[in-house]
């Protein structure tokens, strides 16, 4: 299965088109469904996105009152650390549009690791029903092919019974939480955000290099699932355009 390569200049324009899809995405759910479901990623990538989608045209254009969000991921803080996944989303973009606050559905990186996991799953359930199907799923990838936090070699890349697993990143010394690979492969629609040269080799193992999942999660997702987006700058796109 082939994604669709959406290649910009660079991470603003690349950032620009990225918010443009979440917009027309959420007003083909409203549309069809009366609400829009779309779980966000974390690191500092998609910063600018949601900066994007507080400002017109895009916080005057998206009817926010029937938008929900959840996270694909979080790291095992407080969402006062700076380390913050829902924290930065919230600074950068929820904190300045009108979802209702119930609407907004943060995973508690506070509880022990294990349980936040299990509440986040009963959430899902409860907002999204047995079939648990997101409309749109945000996702970055990391310079070793990584997205959420499907890490290399974790036991998590193996979870097919859950939708959300606790899971210790042993270079990162730390516990995190994140939506399983088959949970996200059964979105909707599924848009990567991946700026810079240093993702080039990783973009270029996950797309084109030999079906190794364990050494680049990202191909759990992008070589597994139709409707798959990427939206690259030309520094990440190098190798594969
Ligand atoms: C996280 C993310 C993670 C992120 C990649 C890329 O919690 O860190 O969800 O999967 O998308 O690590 O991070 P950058 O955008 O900071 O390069």
């Amino acid at each position: 299965m082939e994604p669709q390569l959406h290649i910009h200049p660079d991470a603003s324009s690349n950032s620009q088109a990225a918010a443009q899809f979440l917009a027309d995405t959420a007003q083909q759910a409203i549309q069809k469904n009366g609400r829009f479901v779309v779980s966000l990623a974390g690191g500092s990538t998609p910063k600018k996105m949601y900066e994007l989608l507080a400002e017109s045209p895009f916080a005057d254009t998206i009817d926010w009152s029937k938008c929900y969000i959840i996270w694909g991921d979080e790291r095992c803080v407080p969402e006062t650390s700076p380390d913050s996944n829902s924290r930065m989303a919230k600074e950068a973009w929820l904190n300045k549009v009108d979802i209702p606050a119930e609407q907004i559905l943060p995973m508690d990186g506070t509880l022990p690791p294990a349980e936040g996991a299990q509440q986040y799953e009963a959430t899902l359930k409860a907002l999204l029903g047995e079939n648990g199907q997101l409309d749109l799923c945000l996702l970055g990838m990391g310079d070793d092919g990584h997205t959420a936090s499907l890490f290399p070699h974790t036991k998590v890349l193996d979870v097919t019974d859950q939708w959300v697993s606790e899971v210790y990143v042993e270079k990162l010394d730390s516990w995190r939480l994140t939506l399983t690979a088959p949970f996200i492969r059964n979105s909707a629609s599924i848009a990567f955000l991946v700026s810079g040269a240093k993702k080039a080799d990783a973009l270029q193992q996950v797309l084109k290099g030999d079906y190794q999942p364990a050494t680049y999660p990202s191909q759990l997702i992008i070589r597994e699932q139709a409707n798959t987006h990427l939206f690259l700058d030309e520094a990440a796109a190098t190798k594969v355009k």
